[in-house]
């Protein structure tokens, strides 16, 4: 029992750990326009540079949708809207019509993207 116990604590460890995102870095990796690049469609306050528009503006962002909610939008937009422009962030799906070393590979890797959301959280 207790084995089982502590088991379940560290998977839970784990799993908040993923979860554990830094502003700092992620505004920083919103910075950097070779990474994400997401400015190439949203404005983003406190993001420098020229800002594309087909995507909506993203102030105020974190008021209207939690954690959840934004990591779900930048990991796979398609799950709420099959015919969204913006591509998926985090999915290893249907990724087969790419070069070999990128294939199975997410865009930004899960800190990067827990870095992303907390940032994004701030937005408000
Ligand atoms: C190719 C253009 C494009 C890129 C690049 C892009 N997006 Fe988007 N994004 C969109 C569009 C278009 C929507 C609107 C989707 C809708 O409302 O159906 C959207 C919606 C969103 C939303 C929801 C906003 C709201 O108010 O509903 C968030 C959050 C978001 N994007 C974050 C990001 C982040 C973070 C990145 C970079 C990691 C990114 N986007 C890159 C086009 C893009």
């Amino acid at each position: 029992m207790r084995r089982i116990l502590a088991w379940t604590g560290f998977a839970l460890a784990a799993g908040a750990q993923a979860q554990e995102g830094d502003a700092a870095r992620g505004r920083a990796l919103l910075e950097k326009r070779d990474a994400a690049n997401c400015v190439l469609c949203h404005a983003i306050p406190g993001v420098g540079g020229v800002a594309g528009t087909l995507g909506p503006s993203l102030a105020g962002v974190g008021g209207r949708f939690d954690a959840a909610q934004l990591r779900e939008r930048v990991a796979d937009p398609s799950r709420i809207d099959p015919r969204v422009a913006m591509p998926a962030y985090f999915r290893r799906e249907g990724l087969e019509r790419v070069a070999p070393q990128y294939r199975g590979a997410t865009v930004l890797s899960a800190q990067e993207l827990a870095d992303v959301v907390a940032y994004l959280s701030t937005l408000k």
